[in-house]
């Protein structure tokens, strides 16, 4: 594979694909316009189970559209509220999940993730997380509160336990304003 030829959301679901099966539970915790939520529902299958979480009425709408157009509504749950809550939605344990930062693109700039509310996702991703898990975060410094939210991000990565494998995935030749993309893997014991 040619890694700097392929986009970072690519990568992403690609590092996903690798520990995500049929049948699974997974967790989109910005759905946004749908694309990893497609992803992931055509991932687990029917039998599986996604649960995508979003604050914005639009991005849920336009996921719930492109779930349609590719006939994968049926393992999808769409939670009107903010990955922060989690746990609340989520019984556990889950084979992996899928932070994407930032803003909705083509939507208001303005709605973006916060740092505080990130971690707090973060963390209640890591504690639904199967051994063997993995967890991908897309961060993006380009916004007001990006950088902050990406400094936050690596010092929570920092503080995580043995148990915990982490990398930041970017390809190498990618200028330091792209998005960053790091992985979380918990091992199995
Ligand atoms: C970069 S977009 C996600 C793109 C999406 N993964 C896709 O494939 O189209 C970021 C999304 O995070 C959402 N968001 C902002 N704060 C959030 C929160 N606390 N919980 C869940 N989603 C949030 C925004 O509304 C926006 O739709």
């Amino acid at each position: 594979m040619n890694r700097s030829r392929i986009s970072l959301v690519t990568l992403a679901q690609q590092a996903i694909a690798e520990v995500l099966g049929a049948g699974e539970h997974a967790v989109d915790a910005t759905a946004g316009n749908g694309h990893d939520t497609v992803f992931l529902a055509r991932t687990v299958g029917a039998a599986g189970r996604v649960t995508a979480l979003d604050i914005q009425p639009n991005a849920r709408a336009a996921t719930r559209r492109r779930l349609q157009e590719h006939d994968l509504l049926a393992p999808v749950q769409l939670i009107a509220s903010g990955h922060e809550t989690m746990a609340d939605h989520v019984a556990g344990p889950i084979r992996a999940a899928m932070f994407n930062l930032g803003y909705l693109p083509g939507g208001d700039k303005t709605v973006t993730t916060r740092a505080e509310t990130s971690l707090r996702g973060l963390a209640a991703a890591c504690r639904l997380l199967a051994p063997g898990g993995r967890i991908s975060v897309m961060v993006y410094t380009g916004h007001p509160g990006g950088d902050a939210e990406h400094d936050a991000v690596l010092r929570f990565l920092g503080g995580l336990d043995d148990n915990w494998r982490w990398q930041r995935a970017n390809p190498p030749g990618l200028p330091a304003s792209a998005p960053q993309l790091f992985l979380l893997d918990l091992g199995k014991h």
